[in-house]
């Protein structure tokens, strides 16, 4: 009761407020996406991403390199595969020595103690830019599975840590974890996007990999944003068919399915922040209405609030100079 009770008191100094603080942020909890292209030397701006590039094999070892020494430990790969590769099965996706294959290669080969994740899903590869086998222009569930448990092996030969499914078909955490155990690859971890919402968020990405569907949108299989009871649905099965981890995707709109999650079940949840919230970010910040190195690490702080275990975002390295600082 005031005037015994103040809670103004534990806010009184930076020291009191570093004693009472109850969630905590570092370079542990970040994975960065890297945006793999053809070719030597280049790093191209993505234009709807600013400051976020493109790089050639050559230039994503740099950058892991470097990624590694400020203690950052997991990246995410996703490729841009050349057009004329892509077509209605994603045959590309089993080449083993793909643009995937050889950066994930080349990256273990680098910095072997980085924890290399990689996205499984059709639509870099596929010509219709969706995430499944299209037939009728429908989006086909199981003969996708067949792909993604390949691709998923194929991944693990090249040396893969976790493969990280994105493309929300059903079952497929259950075929790919057979598939990977039945090829002995008992220790290539599972992160689902489990609970991922058909977003508008993700408009930079597809420019980023020329990803874009071509016909209709993804809402045949990414959740409808107006629902939160299916996540539970979503996790569930996910647990059951064998994930290691759960992710929630895109971040900050959907912090309150994070937070509901990860107080029912007891696995890590990794949260993305993808690429429009990276873009909004930046755009307000280009325009001086908010403060860059504040607003990112407040959002940041927030994910590890609402419960996530670890971040994919594309201010890593960014914020962890930030919070050398603090
Ligand atoms: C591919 C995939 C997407 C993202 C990650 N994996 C795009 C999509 O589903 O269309 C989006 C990431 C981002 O926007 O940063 N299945």
């Amino acid at each position: 009761m005031y005037p015994l009770n103040r809670n103004r008191r534990l806010r009184s100094s930076t020291a009191i407020r570093a004693l009472v603080r109850e969630t905590q942020l570092s370079n542990n909890d970040f994975i960065v996406p890297l945006f793999i292209v053809e070719g030597k030397d280049i790093k191209k701006e993505i234009i709807s991403m600013p400051d976020y590039f493109q790089l050639s094999i050559n230039n994503a070892e740099k950058e892991v390199k470097e990624l590694w020494d400020i203690g950052i430990k997991a990246v995410l790969l996703f490729v841009k595969v050349e057009d004329n590769l892509k077509d209605n099965k994603g045959s590309e996706a089993l080449n083993k020595n793909g643009l995937m294959q050889r950066a994930i290669k080349s990256i273990k080969n680098i910095v072997p103690e980085m924890l290399v994740m990689t996205d499984v899903a059709l639509d870099p590869y596929s010509s219709y830019g969706h995430d499944g086998i299209v037939e009728n222009s429908k989006i086909l569930n199981d003969p996708t599975l067949d792909v993604l448990s390949k691709m998923s092996i194929s991944h693990a030969y090249a040396g893969a840590d976790f493969v990280a499914p994105s493309d929300m078909m059903d079952g497929r955490v259950l075929k790919i974890r057979q598939a990977l155990e039945k090829e002995g690859f008992i220790d290539t971890g599972i992160m689902s996007y489990g609970v991922k919402y058909s977003s508008s968020l993700y408009g930079p990405f597809r420019d980023a990999l020329d990803s874009s569907p071509g016909f209709g949108d993804k809402n045949t299989y990414q959740m409808d944003f107006a629902n939160s009871n299916e996540a539970l649905n979503e996790v569930n099965k996910d647990i059951e068919e064998g994930a290691d981890i759960i992710m929630v995707k895109p971040g900050l709109p959907y912090i309150d399915i994070l937070n509901s999650l990860s107080k029912k079940f007891d696995i890590p949840f990794a949260v993305y922040q993808v690429s429009g919230e990276y873009s909004m970010l930046k755009s307000a910040v280009s325009k001086g209405f908010l403060d860059y190195d504040k607003i990112v690490l407040e959002q940041l702080f927030s994910f590890k609030r609402a419960g996530a275990s670890m971040i994919a975002t594309y201010h890593a390295k960014e914020a962890v100079k930030l919070l050398n600082k603090i």
